[in-house]
């Protein structure tokens, strides 16, 4: 059985993560501070107890409650960093990171003030971590397309720093195709497609994703199992799915990991892989996500060596990138 050391040393690339679901109560706390800002938590432990969710509305409220600590270019640069120095601690070696826009511009933050705080991280990390990384802009799907617009046009200046948009936020009556033309008008700017489809809401949700959207990869996409004629698309295709088991458990998806179904996918050929999502409300980082699959579905190293290896070919990375990291999980995988 592969053990916590084993998979931390696995070389991995991590697809789904909001960065403002890295944000730890600590942090939270200290950035309330530094800010003047009043917590309606008492202290950390309360924070902690309050990550009880019965579905993904009731994390959503809780998340965007607790990202409005975040203000200053500086606080949004101390967020990231501390998730790029779990990241490295976790064997990731590549990573491109959500970012959700409109939950920040709604509370008066300039586009500037986040994107140069990421960005400085992003730097930081590369440089004294080695660890790559890129940048998806995600649109909040329960608000509107034209919000969606809106939100595009304050990016403009600040495109060539984001790699992709992705589409988060409430699935349920919000469907891929209520952002059509606004992924239409995203991907003639350059900028990669990806979309959140098949977590809460149906199968029917992926296919509209990949048909609408021309969505590249599907965020979570657990739902295409009820669909076969989907799942053999997927896997026909090699269309990846960034899976967030511990994201899943948390909030009511499966009733427990036992009955998480990557391992099925996995067997049925699809490009799946493995990711944090929202690691400080959902109780572990990408290592904890494959050793919690790893013990629930009995899964053994090659096939966590094939999920990292599917985490890199699901990257948004050049060609020659690509097959450096492959080289260092085949080194890693012959030691
Ligand atoms: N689903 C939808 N929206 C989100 C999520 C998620 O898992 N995490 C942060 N925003
Ligand atoms: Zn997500």
């Amino acid at each position: 059985m592969p053990n916590l050391a084993w998979i931390q040393g696995l070389p991995k690339a991590e697809l789904h993560l909001h960065i403002e679901g890295s944000l730890e109560p600590e942090l939270m706390f200290e950035l309330a501070k530094r800010n003047k800002l009043t917590l309606p938590y008492e202290n950390v432990e309360a924070v902690r107890n309050a990550y009880q969710f019965d579905n993904l509305q009731s994390f959503l409220d809780i998340y965007y409650a607790g990202a409005s600590v975040l203000i200053t270019e500086q606080d949004f640069f101390d967020l990231a960093w501390a998730y790029f120095q779990k990241a490295k601690t976790d064997g990731v070696i590549h990573c491109e990171l959500f970012f959700d826009p409109q939950t920040h511009t709604a509370r008066g933050i300039a586009f500037a003030t986040f994107i140069n705080g990421l960005v400085a991280a992003q730097n930081k990390a590369q440089d004294e971590l080695g660890i790559s990384s890129s940048l998806i802009m995600c649109f909040l799907r329960h608000l509107s397309q034209e919000e969606a617009f809106a939100t595009l046009a304050i990016a403009k200046p600040y495109v060539g720093y984001i790699n992709a948009v992705g589409l988060d936020s409430a699935e349920l009556g919000h469907p891929p195709e209520k952002f059509k033309e606004v992924f239409s008008a995203c991907r003639e700017l350059g900028l990669r497609c990806v979309a959140h489809a098949g977590e809460e809401g149906p199968a029917q949700y992926i296919w509209n994703a990949l048909q609408y959207l021309e969505a590249e990869r599907i965020d979570h996409g657990v739902r295409a199992i009820d669909d076969p004629a989907l799942m053999r698309l997927l896997a026909r295709h090699q269309v990846p799915l960034t899976v967030c088991p511990l994201s899943n458990i948390k909030l009511r998806v499966f009733d427990s990991m036992a009955q998480h179904n990557i391992k099925t996918m996995l067997e049925a050929g699809l490009c799946v892989t493995i990711n944090a999502d929202d690691p400080s409300y959902f109780g572990g980082y990408v290592a904890d996500n494959y050793l919690a699959c790893a013990e629930a579905l009995q899964m053994n190293k090659q096939q966590l060596a094939q999920l990292a290896r599917n985490s890199f070919e699901a990257s948004f990375v050049g060609r020659v990138q690509r097959e450096e990291m492959l080289k260092r999980l085949e080194r890693y995988l012959a030691l």
